[in-house]
Order: structure tokens, then sequence, then C-alpha cells
């Protein structure tokens, strides 16, 4: 060794005041089934969310406090009802372990030229649905950077729906450009409920907007996919992107839960978005085509086999629309909600439509 760098070392003192700062010592958390999981290690302190979070530093849940660390967020969502549910660890999970490639889990080898106003149709289904993922994407990320880190289960769920969110963008731009179509205009269906998505001032309110009815009516359509598809790259597709979309709603739903169940005070106001929820889902239903033309009008054709069957194909996504009304009250009534449909504040045409899906 150098004689410079020796000496220095003999003069080293080290400072282990570092080991006075511990967060709680001699924790040992243990693999459940599948393996060491979120859920696995919420021991001791460590699985404490605090009611309201005086972290503003990053500092990790339970770590020892830095007087001298900087403030590196204003976070907005520092109260626990405003961001929480119970089962975001296991969602989490979900999502680390059903993760899947549009690059090599898509047969797109089966894909095969078809008439052009089915490959149309599905091109603008395709751009329709990339314009949609983005926002799904794009709107939860500005709220996990304004969360405390404390809350670091919703967060990390949260970012964990941006990576499925990214996934599915590529997946539709990918089906456009994979069978000698491409890109159509954009819908405009990002106008409405898709555009106030992102105008949202409060987490909750977002997340009823994207989680319940954005994306619970966007989960409607992929569970119908079958219906739609004409090769197997596309049944694949729906069904993946079904799958990772229920995590997506589930959030919403259990999180509106843990409200109904902490925070009473807030129902007349959820009630409120839900109001305005239903009232572009029954829009829908009374005049489809009122409500983006182009997707609605590209879902009828691929429907109903091509263009010559339109009729047929519209009657077909009438009944996914009155399907994405029953899915939305089941939803509403598991997130603790459902007095609405008993005591005359939900619409009775939104009854007449579920009866018809069933
Ligand atoms: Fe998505
Ligand atoms: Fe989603």
């Amino acid at each position: 060794m150098n004689a410079v760098v020796k000496a220095e070392e003999e003069d080293a003192e080290l400072d282990l005041g570092w080991l006075q700062q511990l967060g709680e010592w001699g924790m040992k958390a243990s693999p459940g089934k599948n393996g060491l999981s979120l859920a696995d290690i919420q021991v001791g302190t460590y699985g404490e969310a605090p009611e309201h979070s005086d972290n503003l530093t990053g500092r990790p849940r339970g770590a020892g406090k830095r007087p001298d660390a900087f403030r590196v967020g204003g976070y907005e969502i520092r109260d626990k009802q405003d961001v929480w549910l119970e089962n975001a660890a296991l969602l989490y999970e979900e999502a680390q372990n059903r993760q899947w490639s549009s690059a090599t889990d898509i047969p797109w080898e089966t894909i095969k030229p078809l008439p052009d106003d089915v490959e149309q149709a599905q091109c603008q289904l395709a751009t329709f649905l990339t314009e949609v993922e983005f926002v799904a994407g794009d709107v939860p990320a500005k709220w996990i950077a304004k969360t405390t880190p404390d809350y670091y289960e919703p967060r990390m769920t949260l970012l964990a729906q941006i990576m499925d969110e990214s996934r599915h963008m590529d997946v539709f731009r990918k089906r456009a450009l994979a069978n000698g179509g491409g890109l159509l205009a954009r819908s405009g269906g990002t106008a409405g409920i898709v555009g106030s998505i992102d105008m949202s001032r409060d987490f909750t309110e977002m997340s009823s907007r994207l989680h319940i009815s954005g994306e619970g009516a966007v989960l409607s359509i992929f569970r119908m996919g079958e219906l739609m598809a004409y090769n197997e790259a596309e049944k694949r597709i729906y069904r993946l992107c079904a799958q990772d979309e229920a995590r997506h709603v589930a959030f919403g739903v259990m999180h509106m839960r843990y409200i109904a169940d902490t925070a009473p005070e807030r129902k007349e106001e959820i009630h409120c978005y839900l109001d305005e929820s239903e009232r572009n889902l029954l829009a829908g239903q009374q005049n489809p085509a009122a409500q983006q033309t182009a997707s609605s009008e590209a879902l009828a054709i691929l429907l109903g086999g091509g263009q010559a069957n339109f009729d047929e194909g519209y009657r077909k996504l009438l009944a996914i629309r009155r399907r994405q009304i029953n899915e939305y009250m089941q939803r509403v009534k598991s997130a603790g909600f459902g007095e609405r449909f008993e005591n005359g504040r939900a619409n009775p045409e939104l009854k007449k439509y579920a009866q018809m899906a069933a």
C-alpha cells in the first residue's frame, strides 16, 4: 500500500454516530408462500403508516430522522385517507408478478391481411386506445411526487400502473403499425370525461374519474375483446390488458372503500364525482354516436365484421355499453357507495340499462 494512503487511513477515525439513529432494530421479516412480499415486511413500526405525515424530506418510512436533511418535497398528500387503500401491497406484488412483454408475449405472426374497412377500424380503435392509455399513465404520474414517502404502498402501486400504461400505449401503437395500416386521426374522445380526469384538484377526485369511471369503462371493452378480435394476437392483447386494467380499477375501488369506512364526511363529495360519471355513461347509452364518434363507429365495424354489417355491430356495441353500466354499478356498490342506487340519487335509467345487460 502507498505510504501516504496508509498514513491517512491510520489517521481516520470512525464516526459511528449513525448507529445512534437507527430505525426500529431487531426486525425479522419472513417470506410467505409467494416469497418475501411487501405485505410480509410490514413488521413492527415499519408496518404503521401514520394518519398524518410530517415527512417532507424523502425519508424512508421507519428510518431515523436527520435534522439537517433537505426538504425534497412539498407533498400535498400527507393525510392517509387522501390516498390510502388496504390492499395496495398485494396489488403491487401482483403487478410485479404479471408483467408481460408486448414484444414477445403477443403472437404478432397471427395477424394476417384484413379487409380494408376492418383494418381501418382496428387502426382507429388502436389510435383511440393509445390516446387513452397516455392519459392513464400521465395523470397518476403527477400525483406520485405529491404524495409523502410514508405512503409508499399506494405510491409504488401507482408506479406499477404507469409501467402497465406504458405497455398498453405501446401495444396498441404496435397493432396500428403491424398490418399495413397506421395511426388515424386522434379521436377527440379525450375531450370529455378523459379530459376532466386531468383537471382534478384532489387525488380522490382524480381516482374516481380515472380508476372507477374511465378505466372501468375501458376494462369492460377489453373484456369483450374476443368479440372484436380477428386473430390470436388481438385476443391476447385484450386479455392481457384487461388483466392489468382490473388491478387499476381495484385500486380505485379499494381507495373509495377506505374513504367510505374512515372518512364518511367525504361521502357527499364522492357522490358528486359519481353523478358526473353517470351523466357521461348515460350520454353514451342514449346516443353512443355522440360520444367518441370515430371510435364508436370503429367498434361497431369490428363487432359486426365489416362496414356492411354495421347495424349488427352497433347492436353489439350497445350491449357492451350496457355491460359498462352494469359493471360500473357493481364497482360502486363494492366501493361502499351503493346507497345511491337505492335512495334515488343515481339516475333510474342506469338500472334499466343494467337489467338489459343482465
Ligand atoms: Fe391501460
Ligand atoms: Fe389502466
